[in-house]
């Protein structure tokens, strides 16, 4: 089984790949990314530095994991590697992602997140030329950020999502259209995935619980939007990755419809904790485990640190994933618990950045 896994260095791809490499030997993986700097280059090197020793520690021989330096807006790179790979499933994670960037650097998220995945869509169309067997299963990262502002809770996949409030939720939205249009006229078996603010260890610098730590951790304070009333659908990495897995390993069926075309074989589904957390009592866990952890003392007085400031534009006040459909098919639910969540991911913060600072006391 080859699988390729674009955005490998990412936070989610590399979390992937190191559970595929430790659940199912006989996988060869490619792995692409540009390493591009929207934050710490040094995260996306450790996390790939992770996967090469697992990879070591537990493959058959060389060639099962290989890593490709590049970009997936450069169609010609992405032809070769279609072809020469030959890919049985696809991930795309490879994606500009961040709501507020993309105020400010709209043109990585046309780059990345439309002209890339659109030649994904064009290289996985082409696996099938000369009845080649070709891509098996096109499984693709979409955000909770295309639901904007939707007045209902929990948030279905059958809701219309044609309202976005930022340019990153718009080309999510694009690209679940761009796919269903590919699924349909070239018979590509193809699934979207809507992943609800994933944190965990190794995480995203750019997202709040991160940022938090590392304000709160230099004596600053956090600024905490819409005054604190924000719901959101934290959901630990692990689970994303079970999801993924789960997905992965079961592609939608092929069938053919009354006009004699194929019925485009598409699902999409939420993968999201299902229980959303005020911002407020996500901060008060986080600080509990900076002290359960040493990395900030007993008496520190948080109430000073917290700034409540108005909602960001681009920003939602609630994510709330419905995550029935996923129940359904796959039996599975993610289930991870905030603290234990977040307890994970202090842990690492203060291993990983020992001994790089002091602002351990
Ligand atoms: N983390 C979350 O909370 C979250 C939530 C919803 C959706 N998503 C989506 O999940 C996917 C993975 O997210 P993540 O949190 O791991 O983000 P990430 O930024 O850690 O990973 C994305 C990786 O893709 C790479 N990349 C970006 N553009 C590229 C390009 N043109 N070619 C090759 N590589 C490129 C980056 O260098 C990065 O390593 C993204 O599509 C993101 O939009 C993430």
């Amino acid at each position: 089984m080859n699988i390729l896994v674009t955005g490998a260095a990412g936070f989610i791809g590399a979390n992937l790949i190191l559970s595929i490499l430790e659940n199912d030997p006989d996988a060869c993986i490619t792995g692409i990314d540009s390493m591009n700097c929207y934050y710490d280059v040094s995260l996306k090197e450790y996390r790939l530095d992770l996967v090469s020793r697992k990879a070591a520690s537990c493959r058959k021989g060389p060639g099962t994991w290989r890593f490709i330096r590049g970009n997936i807006a450069d169609k010609a790179l992405i032809e070769k590697v279609f072809s020469e790979f030959r890919p049985d499933i696809v991930v795309n994670l490879a994606a500009q992602a961040g709501v507020r960037y993309s105020i400010t650097n709209p043109d990585s998220y046309m780059e990345s997140n439309i002209t890339g995945f659109y030649n994904i869509l064009e290289a996985c169309r082409h696996s099938y030329d000369g009845g080649n067997q070709g891509v098996k299963h096109l499984v693709y990262a979409s955000s909770s950020s295309v639901y904007g502002a939707n007045g209902k809770i929990p948030y279905s996949t059958d809701d219309k999502v044609d309202s976005p409030v930022s340019l990153y939720a718009a080309t999510k939205k694009c690209d679940e259209l761009l796919a269903h249009a590919y699924s349909k006229l070239y018979d590509i078996p193809c699934t979207g995935l809507r992943f609800f603010t994933v944190y965990g260890p190794a995480g995203r610098p750019d997202m709040a619980y991160f940022g938090f730590t590392d304000r709160l951790l230099a004596g600053k304070s956090i600024k905490i939007y819409n005054y604190g009333n924000c719901l959101r659908d934290f959901t630990f990495i692990d689970d994303i990755v079970e999801g993924v897995r789960l997905v992965m390993a079961s592609a939608p069926e092929r069938s053919t419809g009354a006009d004699g075309l194929p019925v485009p074989p598409y699902r999409l589904y939420n993968i999201g904790n299902g229980k959303p957390v005020n911002l407020l009592d996500f901060v008060t866990v986080l600080q509990e485990e900076l002290v359960r952890a040493c990395l900030l003392p007993s008496d520190c007085d948080f109430g000073a640190l917290r700034e409540l400031v108005p909602m960001q534009p681009g920003d939602v006040p609630v994510t709330y994933a419905d995550t029935s459909a996923l129940e359904r098919d796959f039996h599975f639910t993610p289930h991870t618990g905030l603290r234990t969540g977040l307890r994970r991911f202090v842990e690492w913060y203060r291993d990983f950045y020992k001994g790089k600072d002091s602002n351990g006391f």
